[in-house]
């Protein structure tokens, strides 16, 4: 109601200035008015007596002119009329006003006319000139003059009484019309408030009306999914706050998972097709994201018997007991997998982007492959995405030029890329004969994402040196080609509770199961080490240690054993094969010297295991060792660390993997110094059970809170508020182009 008296009020105040405006030029439009015609009427006098006013003063008949003069003064507005000679008044009216003197008349030798005020009143006094026998003359004709006062009084009067009217018309219609508006805003904020509640989308609004009830709804639902996603950032991520994030923050978005290695690979052996789990932190990580994201997955179809596992798409549906999501695979010429993953990705960008001191090799034959490859994902890619707009997950160096090739095809899509292995400094970085190409090509991003800061940082330098670009250092992003791509840490981690914990006996059964299993004694102490049998793991290092152990401390000789775990990996490439034959050598001697009858001190285990036997070890052992050479992030720590949920157990953890940065309550190493090394494993061997608990305790706590869904959601988040950003941008853009086409 207040706005509504507002809204009237305002234009009767518009009134009330319009009239103080207008009054001033409405009453000097009368004057003048009257004047002209008072004028007029003083000419058309003079014009019909002149001639017999004339004659009568010719032959000086003053009686005569007398009579005419009163005759033509019988008009009520004539007040007077003379004949002044020169400055004498020769002839009047008998009520000629004392005040008027022929001076002001001869003044002008032609016909003027002027205003006297006295006695209260205005009289207008027109001279026209006369010659009476070769004398100059004026007759002069005063009118009273009051009437005109009059007449812009009763003038004023009507206009003010005319535009109040209006004026009070106006405010009526403005307040009827606010009233109405007002009625259907708050219809629709209500309609809108409706559906925010209930989750009915709001229909589209007309177009005279603005838009506001579906701003509000739309403001209304992202406030509630922000609060929702906030509450979710201080609670546990899980698989359902991934979900309700992605439902939240990007409903109805599409989500397309691009990696080499697939998550499920079907394998023909004797027994017929087996699925295996590949060994592979990508794969232990993004499976159980995408399992509760859902989408599809699209990777090279590596397995033996994948061929006949899929659709005629090439599509399986995954999980295969409980699927939730599709793995589309892309299958690989002989030929392609060995320029593209053996040869440009693992004998080029592997080396290069680990200081393991394995020199890269860079074959242009390579790199054409690598590029080819890249492009046949990105058909799949757009095979693939059912919208314009997906939101793509790229993962690894395998695919350093993919999101450029998807920029190119799909320009809406939100890429977000993750580099799962370290980032070298701009030095060793720029011996890459493609540095220009992998840096332009990883800038089609929308998010790149990589482990640490240290390799964010270690990427713009590389940004900075190698190509023309703006870098905001503050807001660590990159513009480049006019698009932005922000570089984020995102440190990677695993499912929290493991899958593969659900199914594990307790820590005693696993101790007993793989004793037996190894041939090894009740109170055999037993360290771990599990990995892919790659030369960053610092395997050979880490058995050099065990070697100087047993000379440095004798007292762990023949009740410590080490069980070595390696997936074969790679085996094609002769550094693997090689790293494989020294450590296989290596173990035998170290066996030999130190081993005894029915005592081997090294167990050398170089075979895949799954998920569920890579656990029931981590349960089993007194310590597990990851001391890898470089690792962007090494996920068999964090395993190892939830795997224990004794509480005990101690992780000797390298300072060059990335998981030191989190897990700070392992024993830190540098794999590179035997004698600290060796001392790591005699302290983690002694440490009393309190500090282990202490020290795995706060580990879990870290682990448990910062797992792979986290690590999924803060990526999904900013893409989310990047979409947001694009979407205002586009409209702000679109209305300058309406606004520019209209003008
Ligand atoms: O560390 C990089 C990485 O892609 C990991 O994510 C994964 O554990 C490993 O390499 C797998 O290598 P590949 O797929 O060559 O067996």
């Amino acid at each position: 109601m207040r706005l509504i008296l507002r809204f009237g009020g305002i234009a009767i105040l518009v009134a009330a200035i319009v009239i103080l405006a207008v009054l001033p030029f409405a009453t000097s439009f009368v004057e003048q008015w009257s004047r002209r015609d008072v004028e007029l009427r003083s000419r058309l006098v003079f014009s019909t007596a002149r001639d017999q006013v004339v004659e009568l003063l010719a032959h000086n008949d003053s009686a005569q002119v007398e009579k005419l003069f009163e005759r033509i003064a019988t008009d009520e507005r004539v007040l007077a009329i003379g004949y002044c000679e020169g400055q004498q008044l020769r002839f009047q009216t008998k009520n000629m006003p004392s005040f008027f003197s022929c001076a002001q008349a001869a003044q002008s030798d032609g016909e003027s006319s002027f205003t006297i005020r006295e006695q209260g009143g205005n009289t207008l006094i027109s001279a026209f000139p006369l010659n009476v026998n070769g004398r100059a003359g004026h007759l002069v004709v005063l009118h009273d003059m009051s009437f005109v006062e009059r007449r812009g009084t009763q003038a004023r009067s009507s206009i003010l009484l005319a535009l109040a009217g209006v004026a009070l018309g106006a405010a009526a219609l403005v307040a009827t019309i606010a009233l109405l508006i007002m009625r259907r805003w708050v219809a629709s904020i209500r309609q809108a408030m409706e559906n925010a509640r209930t989750g009915t989308p709001t229909p589209s609004v007309d177009e005279d009306l603005p838009a506001i009830g579906k701003e509000i709804h739309d403001v209304l639902q992202e406030l509630d999914a922000t609060r929702r996603t906030i509450e979710a950032a201080h609670t546990d991520w899980n698989p359902e706050t991934l979900r309700a994030t992605l439902s939240n923050e990007l409903s109805g978005s599409e989500v397309i998972v691009v990696s080499n290695r697939e998550p499920y690979i079907h394998n023909r052996t004797e027994d017929g097709i087996v699925l295996q789990i590949p060994a592979s932190g990508l794969v232990a990580a993004l499976e159980p994201v995408t399992r509760a994201c859902g989408g599809t997955w699209i990777a090279h179809g590596s397995g033996t018997a994948d061929r006949e596992s899929v659709d005629a798409y090439d599509r399986v549906a995954v999980p295969p007991d409980n699927p939730s999501y599709t793995l589309r695979r892309v299958w690989l010429t002989e030929e392609e997998q060995e320029g593209y993953y053996y040869g440009a990705a693992n004998e080029g960008l592997w080396p290069l982007c680990h200081i393991a001191f394995v020199r890269p090799a860079f074959r242009e034959s390579d790199w054409r492959m690598y590029r080819a490859v890249n492009e046949k994902f990105a058909e799949a890619v757009v095979a693939e995405a059912k919208r314009e707009d997906p939101v793509i997950l790229v993962q690894d160096y395998h695919f350093a030029l993919l999101p450029r090739m998807i920029r190119e095809r799909l320009p809406r899509a939100t890429i977000v890329t993750f580099w799962h292995i370290p980032w070298p400094n701009a030095e060793t970085f720029g011996i890459c004969p493609w540095r220009e190409e992998i840096v332009d090509g990883l800038l089609g991003s929308s998010i790149l994402g990589f482990h640490t800061q240290a390799h964010c940082n270690h990427f713009l330098d590389a940004v900075d040196t190698y190509v023309e670009s703006r870098i905001d250092r503050e807001r660590d992003s990159v513009t480049y080609g006019g698009e932005e791509t922000l570089i984020r840490p995102y440190p990677i981690s695993i499912e929290w509770p493991p899958t593969a914990l659900a199914g594990q006996k307790s820590i005693e059964e696993c101790r007993h199961a793989v004793r037996q299993r190894l041939g090894l004694p009740p109170d055999m102490r037993i360290g771990v080490g599990i990995e892919r049998f790659d030369y960053t793991k610092g395997i050979i290092d880490r058995m050099q240690v065990i070697d100087n152990l047993f000379t440095e401390y004798p007292e762990w000789k023949g009740r410590f054993v080490f069980v070595q775990v390696a997936a074969p990996t790679r085996s094609k490439l002769a550094s693997y094969r090689q790293l494989q034959e020294e450590a296989e050598a290596l173990a035998r001697d170290i066996n030999t010297r130190h081993g005894t009858e029915g005592y081997e001190p090294i167990k050398l285990l170089i075979r895949h295991h799954g998920p569920d036997q890579v656990f029931e070890l981590f349960r089993a052992a007194d310590i597990c060792v990851v001391s890898s050479l470089h690792d962007g992030m090494n996920l068999v720590a964090k395993e190892f660390v939830a795997a224990r949920d004794d509480e005990s157990g101690v992780l000797i953890l390298s300072a060059f993997a990335g998981a030191s940065r989190e897990l700070s309550e392992a024993l830190i190493v540098n794999p590179y110094n035997a004698h600290a090394m060796g001392e790591a494993f005699n302290r983690a061997l002694t440490m009393p059970p309190e500090e282990q608990r202490e020290r795995m305790r706060l580990m879990r706590d870290q682990v448990r809170e910062r797992n792979v869904y986290r690590w999924a959601g803060q990526m999904l988040l900013a893409a989310s508020r990047l979409r947001k950003r694009l979407r205002i941008r586009r409209l702000i853009a679109a209305g300058r182009r309406r606004a520019s086409a209209n003008a």
